[in-house]
C-alpha cells in the first residue's frame, strides 16, 4: 500500500497535469487509466465529477462468494429479445465496445430477473488481461476469469437515452458474462472478434450486423444480482448487475486477437489494450441475491445440501490455469 505522502504526491501531480488539461482541451476521457498514478485508486481525486470512485460505497466491480448468497424466491427469469440488431464495434483505448446503431427502430428489450422497469439494449464492454490469470471484474471466490463481457442497457420508461440514465436512479442494467478459455467460442462472440484485426488502433471503429445479444448468454436461467455502480469514471451508483451463473467459452486466438489491439492510434499507439480491469470493490454489506434455490430437500434425490451443489462456478475449474 503507498502511504499517505505517495498519495499527497500523486494528487500534487495530478493537479499540474489537470492545469495542462484545462489548457489543450483534451477532453476528460483521456485522464483515467487502468495503472499508475491515474489509475483506480486515483479515478475520485482525478476529476470531482468522479468523487463516488473513491467515496461511493455501493460501487462494483465485486468479489462473489458463494457461501453469502442469498436465495430470493421473487427473482424471475431475464428476458432479452433474440432478434439481431446492428451495430459498431469501437476501440476507445480503455475498452472494446460493441454499440447498437443508432437507428434501430427494433429496440432489444431486457426485461425480468430482478428489473422492476424494461431497459432498452445499448451497448457491450470487454474487459480482458494480458495474460490468462486475470482479466475479469467480477470475481468469485477471490478467482478472476480471463476476460468478462458486460451488457449494457438503460431504463427506457423513465429516461430517453443511456447517457441520461446513467446518473439516474435504477438507470442502466449490466449482465455479466464471465469468459473461460475454451476450444470452441460463443458464436456471436466470434462475429466481435473477427472485427479485431481492423480497429487495432485507440479510436478505430468498425460496423457489425447482425449480433445477437440474446445468443452471446450460455443456457442457463440462473444468475447473482445485486446493486452496484459503473465500473469507470465516473462510478455511477445506477447499476443493476446481473451475473451470469456460467460462463461462455473464448479461445486463445479470440484472446490472442484482443491483446494485440493498442491504446494509442497509429503515430503513438502506447501500450497494448488489455487489463482493462477495475478491482473488486467492498460490498459494505449489500446483499447479493441468487435465482438458484439451494434448498435440496425440495429435490428428492439429490442429498447433500450443498449450495455448490448447482453452482456453475467452482474453485476447482478455476484453478486448471
Ligand atoms: C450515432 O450518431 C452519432 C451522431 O448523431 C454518431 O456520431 C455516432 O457514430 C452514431 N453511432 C452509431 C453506433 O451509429
Ligand atoms: C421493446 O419495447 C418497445 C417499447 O418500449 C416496443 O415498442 C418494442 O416493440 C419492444 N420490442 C420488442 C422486440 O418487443
Ligand atoms: C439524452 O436525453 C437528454 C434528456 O432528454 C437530452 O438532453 C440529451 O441531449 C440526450 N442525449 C443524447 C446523446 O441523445
Amino acid at each position: 500500500m503507498q502511504g499517505l505522502v505517495g498519495i499527497a504526491t500523486a494528487s500534487a501531480f495530478l493537479q499540474i497535469l489537470l492545469s495542462f488539461a484545462a489548457v489543450g482541451g483534451v477532453s476528460w476521457e483521456e485522464w483515467w487509466t487502468y495503472d499508475g498514478i491515474s489509475g483506480p485508486a486515483f479515478w475520485g481525486l482525478i476529476n470531482p465529477e468522479w468523487s463516488l470512485c473513491n467515496k461511493g460505497r455501493r460501487q462494483s466491480p465485486v468479489n462473489l462468494e458463494p457461501e453469502k448468497l442469498l436465495f430470493d424466491p421473487n427473482l424471475r427469469f431475464l428476458h432479452i429479445d433474440k432478434h439481431r440488431i446492428n451495430g459498431l464495434i469501437s476501440n476507445t483505448g480503455h475498452s472494446v465496445i460493441f454499440t447498437v446503431e443508432n437507428e434501430t427502430r427494433h429496440h432489444i428489450n431486457i426485461t425480468g430477473g430482478p428489473l422492476s422497469y424494461k431497459y432498452q439494449f445499448h451497448e457491450i464492454h470487454i474487459h480482458y488481461g494480458l495474460h490468462d490469470q486475470f482479466g475479469s471484474e467480477h470475481a468469485i471466490n477471490g478467482y478472476s476469469f480471463p476476460a468478462e463481457i458486460q451488457i449494457f442497457g438503460f431504463n427506457s420508461q423513465l429516461y430517453s437515452n443511456f447517457s441520461e440514465a446513467l446518473h439516474k436512479a435504477q438507470g442502466i442494467v449490466s449482465i455479466s458474462l464471465l469468459l473461460q478459455l475454451g476450444d470452441l467460442s460463443n458464436p456471436e462472440l466470434r462475429i466481435l472478434t473477427e472485427e479485431l484485426e481492423n480497429i487495432k488502433y485507440g479510436g478505430a471503429e468498425m460496423p457489425v450486423n447482425r449480433l445477437s445479444v440474446r445468443g452471446l448468454l450460455p443456457d442457463t436461467d440462473y444468475y447473482m444480482t445485486y446493486d452496484g455502480s459503473t465500473t469507470a469514471p465516473a462510478c455511477y451508483e445506477t447499476v443493476t448487475w446481473i451475473i451470469i451463473n456460467k460462463p461462455i467459452y473464448i479461445t486463445k486466438q479470440q484472446l490472442h486477437g484482443l491483446r494485440r489491439l493498442m491504446q494509442g492510434d497509429a503515430r503513438h499507439p502506447k501500450a497494448p489494450l488489455g487489463n482493462n480491469f477495475r478491482p473488486p470493490q467492498p460490498l459494505h454489506h449489500r446483499a447479493v441475491r441468487t435465482n438458484i434455490d439451494f434448498d435440496l430437500s425440495k429435490y428428492p434425490g439429490k442429498t447433500c445440501p450443498s449450495m455448490h451443489r448447482d453452482m456453475h462456478y467452482k474453485a476447482k475449474t478455476w484453478t486448471q490455469y
